[in-house]
This record gives C-alpha cells, structure tokens and sequence, in this order.
C-alpha cells in the first residue's frame, strides 16, 4: 500500500527522509543532505495563478545530468500530431479490443496509437492510444514531453512508479502523469490493457459546476497524490521521451527515481471513477453528457474542449415520457469513447465490448442502435438502474484523424453502418 495525500491541484509539501524539505526557500545554498533542487514547471512561469502549476523536487542527482538522446527504434506503432497518414475519415468506426501480445512487450511498447487531433507543435490536441503489455518495465523509465498522460486501464493493475511517488491503479481507476514527469509500470496482475488520452495542450482539470452548486461530478477531495519517494540505485537505467512525436532513448548509470523530496501542485495523482456523484434528470428528457464531465482541458474558446473525459457510469433511469438511452445525434465535437467493463447502453445491439473502441466524428449522425431503439421506445418506463457499466469519452472539438494502423487494422469493424441499417421510415397520416 502506498500513502495519498487528497485533493485537486492543492500544493502539496512531501518528503521520504525527514528533513529533506527545505524549509522556507525553493532553493536556499545548500539544500539538506547535499540535494539538488529542480523546478519542474507544467506552465508558463507568467501564467495566472490558478492556473500556474509547477512543483519543487529535491533529487539526488540533478535531471540535467545525463549523456545525448538517440532514437528510439521501440513502439513502431505510437504517433503523434499531426495525424496525416489517412485521410480523415467521415465514417463511423469501430473495433474490437487490441489483442494482447503474444511477446513480452512493457507498456511503452505496448502503446498503440488509434488517431488524435491537432497539431502537438502548437500545443492543441490529443494522441488517443490504447496500450497492450506483458511485462515489467524494469530499468527503464519514459516521459512525454508532448503532453500529460491520462491512463485509463480496462484490464489488469497497473503498478506505475514517478519520479513524485508511486500510484497503483486498476480499472474503474484513472491515473494522470504530468508532461515531462518520468514513470515506469509494472503489471502486478500480468497482462494489462487500457486507454491513454495524450493531452497537447492546457491541463485536465475539474469542470467548473455552475448551478449545480459546489458539490458533485468528480469531488476534489477524491484525487490522490503519492507521498515522495525514491530509490538508491546505481545500476545501468535507460530513459526514453517522446518529443514531438520522436521517441529517443539515453543510458544512466543510475535510477531517475531520486526525488527524495518535493512539494508543489504539478503531480500525478489517481482517481476512482466509482466516487463519481452522477447527476441526471428528475423530471423528462436527459441532460446533454457534458453532465458526465469528470475532467476537461479548455482551448482558447471559452466552454469549447480541447478534450473532456467523460464517463457513462451506473445509474438510476427515471425519466417519465422519455427515450432513456442517448439520443440520435450530430454533434461539432468528435468523440472517441472506450468501454471499461459491462455494456453501454446505447448499443444494445452488441459490437463495443470491453477493451474496444468507437468513434464518431464531427456532425456524422450516431445513436443508438436498432436493438436499444426498439428496447426503449417501448419499455415500460419504471425507476430503473443501469448497473455493472462504464464506458467513457475523450470528447475534443477537432476531428479525431485515425492512424495508418487503426484503419487496416484486423480490429476494425467493417459492419458497424449496421448497427443503423434497419429502421423502418416514419408512417404519415395518409
Ligand atoms: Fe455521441
């Protein structure tokens, strides 16, 4: 078990060896025990304070130590914006789960990108992976310095080291790394799999809540940040980043886990998705699912994501006079959405299982399928709970563009326009 300090983006004072935290300086002369300090910054030194986030690390080697990078010949299959290896697609898509390797491949070999929008250069947009792995990264960490990292895993623990602290995270959990911040993962459970939304640009954050009021969606209190911790190891250890879409690689002859100390409120942290406080209507119609927002990263339009994560969890149904599950819709947004466990319940029909993906890109009509349509316009519309589920969306205002890979791939539904292919028209009065 490891130790979590709660909260959302609250600055945060940890260290592993008592008396390693400076007192009263960021970086006073001599720093305890022959440390070094390091600022670690996630924004720009000039940004607003509530939006401003870097932290303080306290290490036994300085970061800035290490030999020149070379590429990297490892995870053929990670890409990065801008997606122009197909053209982008209109079509409705849909696959099933990533098989898992049939090779001892760790979790940054095992990364797999599906598509992503933007343009990483500028800032804007995300890579949408899906991960397959194996094995223990052992001696070898990764960062992206291209974006944060939210992982979603949909099969297995994972056991994920930072150079902050260490997070253990299953699915129905989300952890987050920050751009830059040095991980490994080992997989307690052995094969794992899962989703990863690479954000390009401002950092997830909570939504604000409006007339909702102060509470509810994804309470603050429930985001867990590890304690510090290290390890002294001088032992050969590569390091791989990504960097504008490049993965390079470098030897040390140490461990990069040598944060003895930090503070600060740029950290991973971890999140259970079952602490979400749902909310829907009491009344008729359903609110539009930007009331399942658990995080968002705004763009410079105000209201309009750059990317929302958004869950589809249990829930009560108790709308009168009401079609239930989501309606027909086009939308300006694009949607990329993954399903976790149980089944999502607009698509009754079968097709998205767990560990598979979907998605419906800007104003090209979606909803549900013939099988839920029949199901829900004629069900007797009792207090129900949809229960056993959660699917979720990495929902961005630019066109997903799916890679080379997530076209000719085996995965690929070539039959999912069925799942609308069977209404019957609408009878006029004659
Ligand atoms: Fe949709």
């Amino acid at each position: 078990m490891h130790d979590y300090t709660p909260g959302f983006g609250n600055h945060i004072a940890t260290e592993a060896v008592t008396g390693a935290l400076p007192i009263g300086r960021n970086s006073p002369q001599r720093a305890p025990f022959g440390l070094y300090a390091e600022q670690l910054s996630g924004s720009a030194f000039t940004a607003p304070r509530h939006e401003n986030r870097r932290s303080w690390l306290y290490r036994m080697r300085p970061t800035a130590q290490h030999g020149a990078f070379t590429r990297y010949a490892g995870t053929p299959l990670l890409r990065t914006a801008p997606f122009d290896e197909t053209p982008p697609s209109p079509n409705r898509l849909r696959w099933d789960p990533l098989p898992m390797p049939d090779t001892a491949t760790d979790f940054v070999d095992g990364l797999v990108t599906y598509g992503g929008t933007g343009d990483v250069a500028a800032q804007s947009g995300v890579g949408i992976h899906c991960y397959a792995a194996t094995a223990d990264m052992n001696d070898r960490a990764f960062f992206s310095a291209d974006g944060e990292l939210l992982i979603v895993p949909q099969h297995g623990r994972l056991a994920i080291d930072t150079e902050l602290g260490r997070i253990e995270v299953a699915p129905l959990q989300i952890a987050l790394i920050p751009r830059g911040v040095r991980f490994r993962v080992a997989l307690p459970d052995g094969a794992a799999r899962g989703y990863v939304c690479e954000n390009y640009g401002a950092p997830f954050r909570l939504p604000d809540l409006g007339p909702i009021g102060a509470n509810g969606l994804a309470n603050p209190r429930d985001f867990e940040t590890p304690h510090a911790w290290f390890e002294d190891r001088d032992t050969p250890f590569e390091v791989i980043q990504k960097f504008q879409g490049g993965l390079w690689t470098t030897m040390l002859d140490h461990s990069p886990f040598d944060v003895v100390a930090w503070h600060g409120n740029l950290a991973p942290w971890r999140y259970d998705l079952t602490r979400f406080n749902t909310i829907n209507t009491v009344s008729f119609d359903h609110p539009d699912p930007s009331i399942f927002t658990v995080l968002t990263a705004p763009s410079d339009t105000p209201g309009t994501a750059n990317c929302d994560f958004v869950i589809f969890p249990p829930r009560w149904m108790v709308a009168e006079d009401t079609f239930r599950p989501p309606w027909f819709h086009r939308n300006v947004m694009s949607e990329f959405m993954g399903l976790i466990h149980g089944a999502y319940d607009a698509k009754e029909g079968g097709g998205f299982v767990p560990g598979g993906a979907s998605l419906h890109n800007q104003m090209n009509g979606h909803g549900p399928d013939q099988a839920t349509f029949d199901k829900a316009s004629s069900a007797d519309l009792k207090p129900v709970k949809i229960d056993c589920t959660m699917a979720f969306m990495f929902e961005t205002r630019h066109v997903v563009r799916p890679t080379r890979w997530a076209i000719e791939s085996p995965t690929m539904q070539l039959d999912y326009d069925d799942a609308w292919a069977g209404f019957t028209k609408a009878a006029l009065p004659q």
